[in-house]
């Protein structure tokens, strides 16, 4: 009787288990034209690009790759291809993740992001410790041959230069400028890129290109490129935003500014962040930390989901910030969000950590959000 009982209490646990498993496996509704994609419904407008971890790279995280698939056309590496992770020892390169996630884009038709040749933050620390110019150029050199010829006629874009500038457009003072003695480092980037691959567009990425200051750096940056000849295809605009700012003029007037250097514009980076900042941030730099506020509420305000009025708040933005970029669709080529869904956001751990963000289109069981509607309606209004 018991043993009955035990077998009839196991079977409904079980049974419950399928049940949800099969629930969640399909959150992912296929295409229809009652259920269209972005990638689809921004097809002649620019692509629709999204960051991958590692997990997504080895689709081990099945739900947010169907999500990718029927969603997106472009992505881009969120950490695997940084110097620290693909080239962590002077004579040693680190290719696995890399060679998948190049895969995964070609199984896909996608347009296929490298993500970052030369940034001076997750660097491998030997190359940190460079102090000889001749040699810093010989390493820059290695570095972009090995990888961009590795992937030659395979990855579609590379950024090639990431955040080398100040708040203040001036160049950020790091090993690179100090060792090379100036911005001839950037150029050195690019040049090696275009000959490594002459096909591939070759990006300048930065955070906050927004600010009218930072906006002139890059317009000094680009115009001195182009008048040495250097090859530079566009500017990735990151796109790490607030509910609040920065204001959608801004924005517009760096697309303006930098279309009209004759180089195309892509939000490389995109989300909006929905909790409070406790401060006074420049930007996206990863170095700062706001030790403090960890696990007080005041800074957590959402921490098991968004309430109706910040659904909302996010998905007017959202509607703001896409009606722009439709706008000027002629500029733009890419809109990359930075993570499929919010619990992969960097924004859950920075720059507070262990907050509960909400950033993206995608809810943390890939489920579309508010603001993804806001979106999708701008091209689908019938
Ligand atoms: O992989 C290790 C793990 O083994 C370890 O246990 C854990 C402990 O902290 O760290 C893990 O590494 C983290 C890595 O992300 C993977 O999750 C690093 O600490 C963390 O610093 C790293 O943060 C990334 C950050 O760049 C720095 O590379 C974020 O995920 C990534 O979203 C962020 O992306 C940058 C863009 O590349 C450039 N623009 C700004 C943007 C946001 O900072």
């Amino acid at each position: 009787m018991f043993k009955k009982i035990n077998i009839a209490l196991f079977s409904l646990f079980i049974c419950l288990l399928g049940c949800k498993t099969k629930k969640e496996s399909v959150a992912v509704k296929p295409e229809t034209t009652q259920n269209p994609s972005l990638k689809n419904s921004f097809k002649d407008d620019f692509l629709i690009g999204a960051a991958l971890n590692t997990n997504q790279i080895k689709e081990l995280d099945t739900s947010a790759v169907a999500l990718l698939k029927k969603e997106f056309n472009s992505i881009t590496p969120e950490n695997d291809m940084k110097w620290e992770q693909i080239h962590p020892a002077i004579d040693s390169f680190y290719f696995d993740i890399a060679d998948k996630y190049v895969a995964l884009g070609e199984k896909n038709n996608m347009h296929i992001v490298g993500h970052t040749l030369v940034w001076h933050s997750q660097l491998a620390p030997w190359m940190q410790e460079v102090t000889d110019s001749t040699l810093m150029a010989k390493y820059i050199e290695n570095h972009i041959n090995t990888i961009v010829g590795r992937y030659k006629g395979r990855i579609n874009t590379w950024d090639v230069v990431n955040e080398a500038l100040n708040e203040d457009g001036t160049p950020r003072e790091s090993n690179f400028y100090k060792v090379m003695g100036s911005e001839k480092y950037i150029e050195l980037a690019f040049k090696l890129a275009a000959k490594a691959d002459p096909d591939a567009k070759l990006v300048y990425n930065d955070y906050n290109l927004w600010k009218p200051e930072k906006r002139a750096g890059v317009v000094r940056l680009v115009k001195q490129l182009q008048k040495d000849g250097v090859k530079i295809d566009c500017v990735g605009m990151q796109g790490h935003w607030s509910l609040k700012g920065p204001s959608i003029e801004d924005i517009e007037n760096s697309i303006i500014a930098y279309a009209e250097l004759g180089v195309k514009v892509s939000f490389t980076e995109l989300d909006v962040t929905a909790l409070p900042n406790p401060w006074d941030l420049n930007g996206a730099a990863i170095e700062q930390s706001y030790e403090k506020y960890e696990g007080d509420p005041v800074m957590n305000p959402y921490p098991v989901k968004l309430t109706d009025s910040a659904q909302t708040q996010l998905a007017n933005r959202y509607e703001a910030i896409f009606k722009l970029f439709l706008k000027h669709k002629d500029k733009i080529e890419r809109v990359t969000f930075w993570g499929i869904n919010d619990g992969q956001s960097w924004l859950n751990y920075w720059p507070i950590n262990g907050r509960t963000n909400h950033p993206l289109l995608f809810d943390r069981k890939n489920k579309p959000k508010k603001a993804y509607h806001s979106v999708l309606v701008l091209k689908n209004k019938n």
